[in-house]
């Protein structure tokens, strides 16, 4: 297909400036939506919405006809990698995810890949349900998270402010932790081929809490197994692209950007827009970074924001994002205003 009639996403991630850029939003589907709040009533656990090929359709559909956004997300979690594996993960209301802690080699022992696919066939059914529902100018993208972030979970037991036991074990038993990390790697990656394979037409690595890591540990845990995991999918899908999200590496992603491989970086709300427009946009495609308080606040601050983003990074390839996740009080109304400046007609 000529570019020119590529899906914007595609044409932005293929190194083209596309204007006005495409624009999607990191947890477009969730509880911010009333439309999801709604679904989200009808199971118990959060999980089993994932594992509902027809509710997970069905709520990845919803930002894509409220706001025409360019880009669907399939509606997973980075924990279903951790699910699969054996692992026993839950996620309890207002608390957020809970796992079974892994702290050492007994506790590796236990994970076991042999049914991980088996576990996951609802995610694969989702993306090729969403292949057939999804307006034609939209694309599908999939995604998992990267070992680095997955691994604290599994380690801390859920969610953590200092990633305590996670450091200790890395530092303590560096070829141990290497296990662990090689492990989900190697996961994530057959994963990710799985769901290009069923329709998925672009792939998001989420390395959430990047960001804590000094460089030689971020080399060695975040930018050594995304760069694996990159070329483990290119082996086999060189024409599908991946974007990368190290959120929190600072000066760190010129570095990323360079040594994973990844076609894209998704920029958090830290990064400076004129020092990536200078040191990441002429070597890769940019996605970022509107604050989520900033959409939160809506009005001016959104008005002035946004703006202000498009004048630094829309004049190289650019995807309008926010620097990190929806924040569940958003107003949707905020949303559409959002929409409206990215396009021009607001
Ligand atoms: O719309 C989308 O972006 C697609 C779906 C998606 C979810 N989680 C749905 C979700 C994606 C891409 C994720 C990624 C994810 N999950 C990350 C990486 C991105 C980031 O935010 O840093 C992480 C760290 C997780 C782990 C996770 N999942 C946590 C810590 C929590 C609890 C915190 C919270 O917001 O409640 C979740 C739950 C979760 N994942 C929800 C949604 C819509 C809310 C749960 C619910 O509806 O009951």
């Amino acid at each position: 297909m000529p570019k020119s009639g590529q899906k914007p996403l595609l044409r932005a991630l293929a190194g083209e400036t596309v204007t006005p850029p495409p624009v999607w939003l990191m947890r477009q589907a969730g509880r911010y939506l009333p439309e999801y709040r709604e679904v989200r009533g009808k199971v118990g656990g959060f999980l089993e919405l994932c594992y509902t090929p027809e509710l997970a359709v069905e709520v990845t559909l919803q930002p894509i006809r409220r706001y025409g956004f360019d880009a669907a997300i399939l509606f997973s979690d980075i924990l279903v990698i951790p699910d699969a594996l054996g692992q026993n993960v839950r996620f309890e209301e207002g608390e957020g995810p809970k796992l079974d802690p892994i702290r050492d080699a007994a506790g590796l022992a236990q994970l076991r890949g042999g049914k991980m696919h088996e576990r996951l066939a609802p995610v694969y059914e989702t993306v090729r349900r969403l292949t057939q529902a999804l307006p034609a100018n939209v694309a599908l993208i999939g995604f998992a998270g990267a070992p680095w972030t997955v691994a604290t979970y599994m380690v801390e037991g859920g969610s953590s402010r200092d990633f305590a036991r996670t450091r200790s074990w890395s530092l303590a038993d560096p070829a141990g932790f290497a296990r662990l990390i090689d492990i989900v790697a190697d996961a994530t990656a057959a994963y990710l081929c799985r769901q290009i394979e069923a329709g998925a037409e672009a792939v998001q690595l989420f390395d959430s809490w990047a960001g804590v890591l000094p460089d030689d540990a971020f080399q060695r845990w975040v930018t050594e197994p995304n760069a694996r995991i990159v070329s483990a999918v290119k082996e086999r899908f060189p024409d599908t692209p991946v974007i990368g999200f190290p959120r929190g590496a600072g000066v760190l992603y010129e570095h990323y950007a360079a040594q994973t491989g990844v076609d894209a970086v998704s920029l958090d709300t830290t990064v400076p827009l004129a020092w990536a427009a200078e040191r990441l946009q002429p070597k890769v495609t940019v996605q970022g970074n509107l604050d989520p308080q900033v959409l939160l606040a809506g009005g001016a601050a959104l008005n002035h924001r946004a703006r202000e983003i498009l004048a630094v990074l829309g004049h190289g390839p650019f995807i309008f994002n926010l620097g990190h996740g929806i924040i569940k009080e958003t107003p949707p109304e905020h949303v559409d205003q959002l929409v409206h400046i990215v396009r021009g007609d607001g």
